[in-house]
């Protein structure tokens, strides 16, 4: 099934040179995922096409206004034949994280908003609103980079997207781990060397020298992963083996 993403923006360019590039480019072309742009622009009701007004209370810094923004909300949704969900981008939102990606890749279609300036008129979020999600804690000027975030993390995990699925049953996160490490030709520059099992040709042994190398890695770099992760006495036993042989127990 085809899924929809619509994104409501005032630099729709933005987005669509990114669109048009590497494996969201390649998911576009082949018809898996199709992307629609909104100018919100186009929906002001004012003569000079502004979209925002200054925050009532006073300060600097502009907000969205509700009409344009919900005119566009209303085009995106009438130009859809499927259920939507319509989701801001904020750095107030829940963490986009690869367990939102799983719940929010079996939506149809996923009308994104991507803020500017102070945001957007709570009464959106209040009305129009279904889900706000932050890309981390740090604020950045727009939500069009959010936006392609979203779109991306998603769209790599459709069927078909990668040129193999195994890629993103092995990326990292996608059980609750880091992915592994991974060498490429030559198998020796200068005295590094490539680990001996990875050239064994023992898929057996390569597939246990992997997971054995993803729990450890993650076990280094994100313990807070593992915190509250299952680990079968097999991981538990690979791990500690990793943890001996870099010297860290
Ligand atoms: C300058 S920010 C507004 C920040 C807002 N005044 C605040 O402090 O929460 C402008 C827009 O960028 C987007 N944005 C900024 N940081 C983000 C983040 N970490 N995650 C998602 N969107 C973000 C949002 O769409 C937001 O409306």
């Amino acid at each position: 099934m085809i899924k929809q993403f619509t994104v409501i923006t005032l630099f729709p360019e933005f987005i669509s040179d990114y669109m048009k590039i590497g494996v969201v480019g390649s998911a576009v072309d082949k018809g898996i995922i199709k992307l629609n742009l909104i100018d919100l622009r186009e929906f002001s009701t004012d003569r000079n096409g502004r979209v925002d007004d200054s925050s009532y209370g006073g300060g600097p810094g502009m907000v969205f206004s509700v009409e344009p923004v919900r005119a566009a909300i209303k085009k995106a949704k009438t130009d859809s034949n499927m259920h939507s969900h319509v989701m801001y981008m904020s750095p107030q939102g829940g963490r986009f994280d690869q367990s939102a990606v799983k719940d929010l890749r079996d939506l149809d279609h996923i009308i994104i908003l991507a803020g500017r300036y102070e945001g957007i008129d709570q009464r959106l979020i209040d009305q129009d609103v279904d889900s706000e999600w932050s890309i981390g804690d740090y604020v950045l000027s727009g939500g069009e980079l959010p936006s392609l975030v979203v779109i991306d993390a998603i769209a790599r995990t459709m069927p078909g997207v990668l040129g193999s699925d195994e890629s993103a049953k092995n990326d990292s996160f996608a059980d609750g781990l880091l992915d592994f490490s991974h060498y490429t030709r030559p198998a020796v520059i200068d005295d590094e060397r490539v680990p001996e099992i990875l050239i064994s040709g023992n898929h057996g042994a390569i597939a246990r020298w992997r997971r054995k190398n993803a729990l450890g890695r993650t076990y280094v770099g994100r313990p807070d992963l593992l915190s509250d992760k299952f680990l079968s006495y097999d991981d538990r036993e690979l791990l500690k083996e990793y943890l001996q042989e870099n010297g860290l127990l």
